[in-house]
């Protein structure tokens, strides 16, 4: 496989106005690329812009919601250059009990998380399949698509979604420039944790850090990137307590 060239191409990121997606528009900056940048904030996302083009980046912005595909399509249309990287990025986070969810709230995690990743990716692909040079699609996952978290029951179900979605994904692109990543990352120290959390765990990572590996990962067309080694670990336990369940 030929390297992922990323100087002077174009990274594309929904979910940039915070967080993880912030520190991949700053690294996608550091790295020489182009940004088209989208989120529903406004201030936050025009802040990363800002950031990004004092680092020296050409920045395209769009605010949107990914669960609009026609937004999206508009968005893509626009987007200049070939484009390297499409980071799906944006999600949400509800800590609530499954047995007293309200059900639209079930929906809109569902409706962001995977049907709003895929929303993006399907926006994107004809460019990325129409150029020559490699790219990688990127959709952000967490270590809550391999293992279950108490108390974010409807998160975990939404981010479980998009393992066997990106799996089907990476097997239909397997003849095309188009390599497929899921990032499972573990804790970052982003506003989708909530005040306190960051300092609360000793796991628990600064967005750049996170930025910083997911890149390396993408880069070298990984499928499964993990930003934190306790991953494999809390797999295993988990597949032994369903192989057991087995009998
Ligand atoms: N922080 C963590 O510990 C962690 C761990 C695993 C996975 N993740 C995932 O990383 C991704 C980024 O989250 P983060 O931690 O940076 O949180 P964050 O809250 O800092 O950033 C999420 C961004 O997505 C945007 N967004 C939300 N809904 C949107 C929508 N409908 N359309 C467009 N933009 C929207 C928000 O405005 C925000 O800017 C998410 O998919 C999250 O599930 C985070």
């Amino acid at each position: 496989m030929t390297e992922l060239s990323l100087q002077g191409r174009t990274a594309v990121i929904t979910g940039a106005a915070s967080g993880i997606g912030r520190a991949l528009a700053l690294k996608a900056a550091a790295e020489g690329m182009a940004l088209a940048i989208c989120d529903t904030d406004a201030a936050g996302l025009e802040a990363t812009a800002d950031a990004a083009r004092t680092a020296g980046a050409e920045v395209a912005t769009a605010v949107l919601d990914v669960r609009d595909p026609a937004a999206l399509a508009v968005f893509a249309g626009r987007t200049q250059g070939s484009i390297a990287l499409v980071f799906a990025n944006a999600g949400i986070a509800r800590r609530r009990p499954i047995s007293t969810q309200f059900l639209d709230e079930l929906r809109l995690i569902f409706e962001i998380n995977v049907l709003g990743a895929i929303a993006t990716v399907q926006a994107f692909l004809p460019r990325l399949t129409a150029q020559a040079e490699r790219s990688q699609v990127a959709i952000t996952g967490s270590q809550a698509s391999l293992v279950i978290f108490d108390g974010i029951g409807a998160y975990t179900a939404s981010k479980h979604a998009l393992l066997p979605l990106a799996e089907a994904l990476a097997a239909e692109l397997a003849e095309t420039p188009v390599g497929v990543s899921l990032i499972a990352p573990g804790g970052v120290a982003t506003a989708i944790l909530g005040k306190g959390v960051a300092s609360a765990s000793p796991t628990v990572m600064p967005a750049e850090r996170a930025a910083d590996l997911i890149f390396a990962g993408v880069c070298r067309g990984g499928f499964l990137i993990s930003t934190h080694a306790d991953l494999a670990g809390m797999y295993v336990a988990r597949s032994e307590r369903l192989r057991a369940m087995l009998g």
